[in-house]
């Protein structure tokens, strides 16, 4: 029996609430582009990510600074041209909603309308609070994003561990309740102990999705070269591997001009 397209139920946000509520983990990578798309969402991925991490891993950027709203749509609406089933979340990208919730809106707006995604994310908390209410108050959905913030790296002068200390764990933790009452749907906890990850995941209703914020969260999000073995030099501890695809392409790649020099490719049944 083949599945139809109009068969597929979509994730929504309500849904993620209700996996939250029985328990259940919710999947999310992050996805830059039509073909990796295709494939996560076709494996089952609950949410793909359109992360400011494109930054780094597509563009080849140091920091998650340098890139554009336009860049972000773009790469936004390739992933939304070849999802069927996941939900869809863009990060509003450094420069775009800091300081000035008009252009928040505007941006996050430009997000919605141009690619289609079905929700943005924005990376703070108290600080932000005005840019979130206003996109919220716009009919857009808003994940948050606390703990390691990139968008901040030069601020915090390093990629460590988190909210160690009991100032910045009991600020994390209230900026997570006062995301969950402007009305987001979510939040992203990066790089924090896992005993704090699990008291905010028990305090705040809404789901937490970690990167390196233990077991004990709603949801796991990795960046999908990382989890493929394709960023081999990027090894922190919370990373798992499921893959070797460095490897893999290497090898294939070396077959394939192995192939071309020898002349052994195409053969005759690979030509018109
Ligand atoms: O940009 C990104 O990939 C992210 C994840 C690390 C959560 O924000």
């Amino acid at each position: 029996m083949s599945i139809h397209k109009a068969d597929i139920k979509k994730v929504t946000t309500h849904q993620l609430q209700e996996m939250k509520n029985r328990g259940e983990k919710i999947s999310m990578l992050t996805a830059y582009d039509y073909s990796m798309a295709r494939i996560l969402d076709a494996a089952g991925i609950d949410v793909l990510l359109v992360g400011d991490s494109a930054s780094n891993v597509m563009a080849g950027n140091e920091t998650t600074l340098p890139i554009t709203l336009d860049h972000m749509i773009y790469h936004a609406t390739s992933v939304v041209r070849a999802v069927e089933r996941a939900f869809v979340i863009v990060d509003i990208p450094f420069g775009s909603y800091q300081g000035d919730s008009t252009e928040a809106l505007r941006s996050a707006i430009r997000i919605m309308k141009e690619s289609g995604a079905h929700a943005v994310k924005m990376e703070g908390g108290s600080e932000i609070r005005e840019s979130v209410e206003r996109i919220l108050s716009a009919g857009v959905p808003v994940m948050g994003h606390l703990g390691l913030t990139p968008q901040s790296i030069y601020k915090f002068g390093t990629y460590t561990v988190r909210a160690r200390e009991e100032a910045e764990a009991a600020k994390l933790l209230e900026d997570a309740h006062l995301l969950e009452e402007c009305g987001c749907f979510g939040i992203v906890l990066e790089k924090i102990p896992a005993e704090l990850g699990k008291k905010v995941a028990e305090e705040v209703s809404i789901p937490m999705i970690g990167i390196g914020a233990g077991p004990h969260v709603d949801g796991q999000v990795l960046v999908m070269q990382d989890m493929l073995g394709i960023t081999k030099e990027f090894q922190p501890r919370f990373l798992r591997r499921y893959a070797d695809l460095d490897a893999m392409i290497t090898d294939a790649v070396g077959n394939y001009i192995r192939d071309v020099k020898s002349k052994d490719f195409p053969n005759e049944n690979e030509q018109y």
